[in-house]
């Protein structure tokens, strides 16, 4: 497909593709004001494929994970309407024009997400940026930034550099984020800490260091965040408990040498579906929602990779059978921040396969 000046060209960030002029230019009668009519889905096709994507409603962003350009640099596209497989039947686009379509659309907010940079942090930052959020990641010294450039997202994402555990640097980066970006639409909070020890080798202080991540940091994150949003009147805290937060592990599945789930870090992540219910009530009356997702099993690939009989424990335990894979994490997340939950705070979500349900 030969390049031409009709045709808006895509410059290639990865997933992330921008247009080099607004959709409302070249898509007329599917856009309105520069963004995509939310009740006509429209699709490009890039050369170099036949592959059809949707562009996000955000003009002028279009996310080409599916279609993906045989040139590295830029593509040339063209709108070719709506797809024959996605068309909205009759019904759906009356669903749509009531404004159904938007109930998981985070277009135009802003997210922040601390501890973001992880095994489960970058399957969801990727799909809040797919969702049309723009997001604040904030990890561990340079894992933010490695991350963001490592999945090239940062047409998307800004990366910075935060230890939750250090009070004052906490507060600081909320103060900085309300000052250069004004307050979020959702806060969420991934960071956990613990120690590979027996609860007879756990030292208080290990007890306290844990405590002060898990909990404190948590709950000065939520609070400076969450009275920000209350003032407006409008927000989501979202915050990673555990399904250790709800279950003690069995110990049974840890035959020496392997160490049990430690005790400090269930006790925190059940602290923490107290934290989300108690905020979520305190919030309530002003339009601020708080609530916790708690994973299931989702080891890392390394555990998974180089531990056959542990893995096998894991699914034989889980009532799916199986163990979750890190974008199956994003949907409840995405849930939490969006306008499909707008009634549901002070709950916790467990996302574990039916771990906690047996
Ligand atoms: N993976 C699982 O099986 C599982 C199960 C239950 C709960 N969870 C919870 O899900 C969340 C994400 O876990 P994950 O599996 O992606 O782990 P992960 O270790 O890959 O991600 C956690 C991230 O938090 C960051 N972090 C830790 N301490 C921090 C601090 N003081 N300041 C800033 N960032 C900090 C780490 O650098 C890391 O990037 C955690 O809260 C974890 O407890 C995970």
């Amino acid at each position: 497909m030969k390049a031409s000046s009709q045709w808006p060209r895509l410059i290639d960030q990865g997933s992330i593709c921008r247009l080099t002029a607004p959709l409302a230019e070249f898509c007329s009668g599917l856009a309105v004001g520069g963004a995509l009519r939310p009740d006509w889905p429209a699709f490009l096709q890039c050369r170099g494929t036949n592959s059809l994507s949707q562009p996000d409603r955000q003009s002028p962003r279009c996310d080409l994970t599916e279609a993906r350009s045989d040139d590295p640099a830029e593509t040339d596209c063209r709108p070719v309407g709506p797809s024959p497989r996605l068309a909205l039947s009759k019904a759906a686009r009356g669903l749509a024009s009531a404004g159904m379509s938007s109930l998981f659309d985070l277009t135009g907010r802003d997210i922040w997400i601390v501890g973001g940079a992880g095994y489960l942090g970058t399957a969801v930052v990727k799909a809040l940026v797919q969702h049309g959020a723009t997001v604040r990641c904030a990890d561990l010294a340079d894992r933010a930034q490695t991350m963001v450039e490592r999945e090239k997202l940062a047409a998307g994402v800004t990366p910075e550099t935060l230890d939750a555990g250090d009070d004052a640097e906490t507060l600081r980066f909320v103060r900085d984020g309300l000052a250069q970006r004004g307050v979020p639409a959702g806060l969420v909070v991934m960071t956990y800490k613990s120690f590979p020890k027996s609860v007879s080798a756990l030292q208080p202080a290990d007890f306290d260091a844990a405590n002060h991540v898990n909990l404190t940091s948590s709950f000065i994150l939520a609070r400076e965040v969450g009275e920000a949003m209350a003032e407006k009147g409008r927000g989501s805290v979202v915050i990673f408990s555990s399904m250790y937060g709800t279950v003690a592990p069995d110990p049974g599945m840890y035959p020496a040498p392997i160490l049990p789930n430690p005790i400090e870090y269930g006790v925190g992540k059940a602290g923490l579906q107290q934290m989300a219910r108690y905020l979520g009530v305190h919030w309530a009356p002003r339009g601020v929602r708080c609530n916790t997702i708690s994973p299931g099993p989702f080891p890392f690939p390394s555990m998974q990779e180089g531990n056959p009989e542990w893995m096998a424990r894991l699914r034989a335990h889980c009532p799916m059978g199986r163990v979750g894979r890190p974008d199956e994490m994003a949907g409840t997340v995405i849930y939490l921040l969006a306008d499909a939950s707008s009634y549901v705070t002070g709950h916790n979500v467990a996302v574990d396969g039916g771990w906690t349900a047996w």
